[in-house]
């Protein structure tokens, strides 16, 4: 049922692009940080949290130069880089406002130096423990630390896996030091899938000659074993039928080194989703979303939107920078509720979130299982959301693990606004937006939430959603 004046709800429509896929970016910024050479990475947008593994890499004495054009540089100056370039003179044309080109001197495996200063990871939880990675093998000893929300996330995750191949950590929770030393090989039987761990097991295995082998319990995002392949390091990999995948660094018989880049960053599936959902939820939207990463263990959100109805189709399937890029067109229609399972869970780690936003306003019960880790990320994401939905009238009935979420299709342009409340006072990037595009279905209306927490993963989110209203 339609609510009066629902006529009149703005609809989605246009072509749009969103950030750089903010994993892609920070695993390029790292990595090339430890290649042999000068690495490119040409990038649109990217957020806070990959400015805070500039700064890092940058204090531990790797040459970083960033030319960033419009916002992008304002951003970046705020975030005090060192080694901001003139974007006029940068190799590579930077064409539209938030575009950006970093160019990294890489100091090879063993050239890092220990920094003067504790290390800030802001609120980036890859950044932070990919580098655990980093700095177990670094014979120095290097504080890190992180925002309010970081200092809460579980590290035991990294420091046990780590510690058994030789470094120390001196706590389970941030501000951590970390004291690196000659790694050994291990194997490690994740209980959960975590491109994190894995991430941060294979950079400590790069300063060991022997192999270290990750088995995890389904494909995490595998963005870091395919950066590796590009950079010349060998990785074997396997998945057995009962899901299980396994990651092998093999013994080097000659010294490890990594190759330096050349990347062109697609953009992030995960920023995607917003728009994917606002346009499948909105009537009369039809919305493309070009030049967007689709590595397979990335994208279960569209599997579970397109079980749920939502019509989005892919335009064009093409290989940049070794990952899997396309366009992606998205035309309303109306959802139905569904299961989402522990696996799903999986291949939309990030997503859940704005499914969960989806399911509220489909047909019948949306059941989300398996989801327990959600509660540990940059804030408890199956509380927030749970909170932030029923604060708008949806009936939500929350698990350990999950949620059900009873859609109501009748609330759409019902012209209430979403009240404040815990949702806001999280911070976190990804519920903050998840609040704005709520209040947005309600009210037909864009009003901007803390548009510095959401330059965490997606600058210009707003700008971007009132242009697609405006028009
Ligand atoms: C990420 C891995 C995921 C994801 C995070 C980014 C990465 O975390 O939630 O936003 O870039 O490796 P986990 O490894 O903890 O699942």
């Amino acid at each position: 049922m339609l609510m009066p004046g629902f006529d009149r709800f703005p609809s989605l429509a246009g072509v749009i692009t969103v950030p750089s896929d903010k994993s892609i970016t920070h695993r390029a910024i790292l990595f090339g940080s430890l290649a042999e050479g000068e690495s490119f990475v040409q990038a649109h947008s990217i957020g806070r949290d990959n400015l805070a593994s500039v700064r890092v890499m940058q204090q531990l004495g790797v040459e970083i130069y960033g030319y960033f054009s419009g916002s992008a540089r304002q951003m970046a100056e705020e975030e005090k880089l060192t080694d901001i370039e003139d974007s006029s003179s940068s190799p590579l044309a930077l064409n539209s406002d938030g575009d950006c080109l970093l160019v990294i001197r890489g100091r090879g495996l063993q050239g890092l130096k220990a920094a003067s200063d504790i290390l800030d990871c802001g609120n980036s939880g890859t950044t932070s423990r990919l580098l655990c990675g980093i700095l177990a093998g670094c014979l120095f000893s290097t504080t890190i630390t992180g925002d309010r929300s970081l200092v809460k996330r579980p590290f035991a995750r990294v420091s046990q896996p780590l510690a058994l191949m030789g470094a120390k950590f001196s706590a389970d929770y941030l501000p951590i030091t970390v004291t690196g030393a000659e790694l050994r090989g291990l194997v490690w039987k994740s209980e959960k899938a975590s491109a994190q761990v894995k991430s941060a097991i294979l950079l400590a295995g790069l300063f060991t000659d022997q192999g270290v082998t990750v088995c995890e319990p389904g494909l995490s995002r595998d963005h870091s074993e395919r950066m590796l392949q590009a950079m010349g390091c060998p990785i074997v990999e396997e998945t057995t039928e009962d899901g299980q995948h396994t990651v092998i660094l093999p013994e080097a018989t000659v010294p490890r080194r990594l190759n330096p880049l050349q990347i062109t960053v697609p953009g992030d599936f995960s920023s995607a989703c917003f728009f994917l959902a606002a346009a499948s939820i909105v009537p009369n939207s039809r919305l493309c979303i070009e030049n967007v990463g689709l590595n397979l263990s990335r994208t279960g959100f569209l599997d579970v939107s397109r079980r749920m109805g939502a019509d989005i189709q892919l335009l064009e399937r093409r290989i940049v920078g070794g990952e899997e890029v396309g366009d992606l067109l998205v035309k309303s229609n109306v959802l139905a509720g569904v299961e989402v399972s522990h696996e799903d869970v999986i291949f939309s780690i990030d997503e859940i979130p704005v499914l969960a936003l989806q399911a509220a306003f489909s047909q019948g019960i949306t059941v989300i299982r398996g989801a327990q880790e959600l509660r540990v990320k940059e804030s408890d994401r199956l509380a927030m959301m749970a909170g932030m939905l029923r604060l708008a009238g949806i009936e939500v009935e929350e698990f350990v693990d999950g949620m059900n979420v009873t859609g109501n299709r009748s609330l759409l342009g019902s012209g209430v606004a979403l009240p404040t409340g815990e949702w806001l006072e999280s911070h976190d990037h990804r519920i903050i937006m998840c609040g704005a595009l709520l209040n947005f279905f309600l009210t037909g209306r864009v009003e901007c939430y803390l548009p510095e927490v959401v330059e965490t993963s997606f600058p210009g989110f707003y700008d971007l959603l009132t242009s697609l209203v405006a028009e």
